[in-house]
């Protein structure tokens, strides 16, 4: 089987770490790299996230690289409401990094670009945070375009309401510049906003299941879930917290767990009100080209099952 060549663009993150483990432990998928961008967290941390995720299950071979620290126009808003000060916060032990375990020289960008043009196949794309380094990258260098094969992105809200304000997602809040660039770009584009991704919840009975796995994986997701629920209950008034990133990963090695439409989507760049909505024109009412498919439903129960599964071959 041949796998799929990715390079999966993070801002760890919780939901990011689980689609860092869910593509390292996936046999379809050759992770050929992790770029970071400031999102979650400031960039200093969601690289040294990245470091400790790959350091937990023994993949320091995982070459991580350091991007974007802030938005193309914007400064960066960060989530710590969620994610803690560290981006990584966690109910479990702190992990320690080998010193000779560091981020590579290479710029992200640089890095995102040289693997386009070297690759003998088309990679995808996989970013779950702002979309500032494939933005950059697809600035820098437009040939890379014929060498990307789709991007598929954590972001965006077509008929629901957004997380960061009434009307935006965060990743494309943070930078919608950078999406309307990714949207614009003429690539096959995948948008897993938060009207799937709000479908596939993590409560305790999975997590619990998960960590009846009982290897350091699976005991991490546990302990990362069970610190990024306390957020999510509480501004839900819920006990299920919406598992973001790894639906990005999932889609790429199983699309019959989600369905979806090709809509036309622009980004508003300068209201105050509605910076980072995602204007979805689901009933093609402008009639303009569809330039993004729009995932909106999953078979979460698969999903979980899949997810269970994959965690249980990491160390
Ligand atoms: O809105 C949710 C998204 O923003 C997720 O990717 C989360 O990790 C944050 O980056
Ligand atoms: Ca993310």
């Amino acid at each position: 089987m041949i796998k799929k060549k990715i390079i999966l663009d993070c801002d760890p993150g919780h939901d990011d770490a689980v689609a860092i483990m869910l593509a390292i432990a996936n046999n379809e998928i050759d992770l050929l790299g992790i770029t970071c961008v400031g999102g979650n967290a400031t960039l200093e941390n969601t690289k040294l996230n990245a470091l400790k995720i790959c350091s937990l299950i023994n993949r320091e071979d995982i070459p991580i690289y350091a991007g974007a620290d802030k938005p193309i126009v914007y400064d960066l808003v960060t989530a710590e409401h969620v994610h803690g000060k560290s981006g990584l916060d966690t109910d479990g032990d702190p992990i320690t990094l080998d010193k000779n375990h560091k981020i590579q020289d290479l710029h992200a960008v640089d890095f995102i670009i040289k693997t386009c043009k070297d690759s003998d196949v088309p990679i995808y794309l996989c970013p779950t945070g702002p979309l500032t380094n494939i933005a950059l990258s697809l600035k820098k260098d437009p040939s890379i375009k014929d060498k990307i094969k789709e991007i598929i992105f954590m972001g965006g809200a077509a008929l629901c309401l957004g997380n960061i304000t009434p009307s935006a997602e965060f990743n494309i809040y943070v930078d919608p510049h950078a999406a309307n660039i990714v949207l614009n770009s003429g690539i096959a584009v995948t948008m897993m906003g938060l009207d799937v991704t709000h479908k596939v919840n993590v409560n305790d009975s999975i997590i619990n299941s998960i960590k009846s796995n009982n290897n350091k994986a699976s005991i991490f997701f546990a302990d990362l879930m069970n610190f990024y629920s306390r957020f999510h209950r509480d501004l839900y008034k819920s006990n299920e917290s919406p598992l973001h990133d790894p639906c990005v990963i999932a889609y790429l090695f199983n699309h019959k767990l989600f369905q979806g439409k090709k809509v036309h989507v622009q980004v508003e760049e300068k209201s105050e009100l509605t910076r980072g909505e995602t204007v979805v024109d689901w009933l093609g009412v402008k009639k303009l080209q569809p330039n993004c498919n729009v995932i909106t439903e999953a078979d979460s129960e698969t999903f979980f099952k899949i997810l269970k599964n994959e965690l249980s071959k990491l160390n």
